[in-house]
């Protein structure tokens, strides 16, 4: 006998031995996995009938409080996150609101009040208010007469001296010009009013402008009086 046929021969004797070996260990085997389907069975319930899905089993995780009290914790988490909430963006708001509202200072110069009886007649007065000059301006009858006879409707910004001033001998206007946002000079110019020197606007006793490069008559503010002495302006 050949050494090739005598380790076949061999070989397959190993394996005729081998056979039943391995039919006990699939048995086994086979065993094995029955038990682990029966106890994944136990491991996955499904709610419904003749249902291929498993659905993994969560009876441990359930609470064992009744399904009220449940409730009951469930709207108090609830309504506490809202209460938290409504209190946080309520201070946010608040916050946002307080920074930007006017700060103290400036509240403080919205108004100004001034004595009118401090201002003698046919004198000017400047005063500060929101950072820009006032012009406060006592006028004389003369110059009230002259303001309003000037025929304003050819003028360059057409309006009339009633329609600028409350008080006939009370002219209040910002003392900036509308040309560049100089401050014109008072009691000066070719029209007895103001000057302003940056570029040689004109302004007349009224505020008009009446020659230069200025568009517009100096601007009028917000004002009133509230007693027959007193200005307050803004
Ligand atoms: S800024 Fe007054 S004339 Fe130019």
């Amino acid at each position: 006998m050949s050494l090739a046929s005598a380790s076949s021969s061999l070989l397959r004797s190993c394996a005729r031995q081998q056979v039943p070996a391995a039919r006990a260990a699939l048995a086994s085997c086979q065993q094995q996995r029955g038990v682990a389907d029966a106890s994944s069975k136990a491991t996955f319930a499904s709610p419904f009938d003749n249902s291929t899905t498993k659905i993994p089993n969560f009876g441990k995780y359930a609470s064992s409080k009744s399904p009220r009290s449940n409730q009951v914790f469930s709207y108090f988490v609830a309504g506490a996150m809202g209460l938290g909430s409504a209190v946080g963006a309520k201070a946010t708001v608040q916050d946002f609101l307080v920074n930007m509202s006017a700060s103290a200072d400036v509240l403080a110069q919205a108004k100004v009040e001034i004595a009118l009886d401090s201002i003698p007649e046919g004198k000017n007065v400047i005063i500060k208010w929101r950072g820009k000059p006032v012009f406060i301006r006592h006028r004389t009858s003369g110059e009230i007469d002259e303001a309003r006879a000037t025929n304003w409707e050819s003028l360059r910004d057409p309006q009339s001296d009633e329609d600028r001033v409350q008080k006939p001998e009370w002219l209040v206007m910002l003392g900036v010009c509308t040309h560049l946002g100089c401050v014109p000079i008072g009691e000066a110019g070719d029209f007895g009013g103001w000057f302003c020197p940056c570029h040689g606007s004109h302004y007349d006793i009224s505020g008009r402008i009446r020659k230069g490069p200025a568009p517009l008559n100096l601007e009028v503010p917000a004002y009133n009086f509230p007693t027959e002495e007193t200005l307050v302006i803004g």
